[in-house]
């Protein structure tokens, strides 16, 4: 109704990049797809934006935050920290605040206490839509709109034809798009109902990735891909951007052991963290996680 035209329309202004691509692309597609794109992008920018701009990422160090909502603390005493360069992994049970804390590096959330240095300088200060372009990230609910491949991996933004193409080979969506009869102009369906899981994952990553962030997010990116698949795209990211910078929420303990650091979350907090080594000798959980997951390999 009225009120969905509005925020539609309140949207256009607020993430002018994303929206603005699809309308040109195809006006009766973008409508159909904005209400979707709506809801996915409803996260409204609650806090005061900063000033500063930033191009390049150098680190984040993350000091003593904590993160209420309503009356929850859902992340206690969080202290963290990415190089420029590095992979950085993070494990955790389901509710134990993973994705939250992902949010709070994207300032999709803000923290109750503590802070978040970018490049030494707290992430408050900074643009939205700088720290939004310098990180590209991509959350595990699966955000597919009723589109072709090459819209969804595009989404709106303004970005080249060859880099979303490249951008599909390197997340390995050219090995299906190619057995499709329109390729990257076929249609993902409603919420990606085409697709299987690994495809939609493919699609997620490809989209994360397009616009050549510093740093990539990816939450849960992978949990549908079969191992050698997911070392394939990770090694193409790698060869690709040589200086980009990951931090990768995973379920297996397979898609994380080569990181830098690996993170353990439970109950909002980190309870340990090193190497996959380190934490084989140190971490009781991750002696767990590791042995449950031995014979599925
Ligand atoms: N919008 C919200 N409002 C209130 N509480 C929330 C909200 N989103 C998440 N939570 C709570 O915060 C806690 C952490 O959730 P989070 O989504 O970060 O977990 P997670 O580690 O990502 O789990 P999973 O592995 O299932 O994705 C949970 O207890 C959850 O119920
Ligand atoms: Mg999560």
């Amino acid at each position: 109704g009225d009120v969905n035209a509005f925020n539609a329309y309140v949207q256009l202004f607020t993430m002018p990049l994303l929206m603005l691509g699809l309308m040109i692309t195809s006006l009766g597609q973008a409508m159909a797809s904005l209400q979707r794109i709506n809801e996915i992008l409803n996260t409204p920018i609650k806090f005061e934006d900063g000033k500063l701009s930033i191009k390049n990422f150098e680190d984040i160090k993350v000091n003593n935050m904590s993160l209420n909502i309503d009356d929850t603390q859902v992340l206690k005493n969080i202290n963290f920290e990415i190089k420029k360069g590095e992979k950085i992994g993070i494990l955790g049970l389901t509710g134990s605040g993973k994705t939250i804390f992902l949010k709070t590096l994207i300032r999709a959330l803000e923290p109750t206490s503590g802070e978040i240095l970018l490049n030494n300088e707290n992430i408050k200060n900074y643009k939205i839509k700088d720290v939004r372009e310098l990180i590209g990230f991509s959350f595990q609910e699966n955000f597919l709109f009723n589109g072709t491949l090459f819209e969804n991996i595009k989404f709106g933004r303004d970005i080249s034809k060859e880099k979303v193409l490249k951008a599909a080979k390197i997340a390995d969506v050219d090995e299906f798009a190619k057995e499709m009869k329109k390729g990257y102009e076929s249609n993902g369906g409603e919420r990606g109902s085409n697709l299987s899981g690994g495809q939609k994952q493919r699609i997620m990553i490809a989209r994360a990735i397009a616009p050549k962030p510093d740093l990539l997010i990816l939450d849960d990116a992978t949990s549908r891909l079969d191992i050698s698949t997911e070392n394939r795209i990770f090694d193409n990211i790698k060869k690709e951007f040589k200086e980009i910078s990951i931090i990768l929420v995973a379920q297996k303990i397979s898609s994380v052991k080569d990181c830098d650091r690996i993170y353990i979350f439970d109950e909002g907090k980190i309870v340990e963290y090193g190497t996959h080594e380190e934490l084989l000798k140190s971490s009781v959980l991750y002696q767990e996680i590791e042995l449950s997951q031995r014979n599925h390999e």
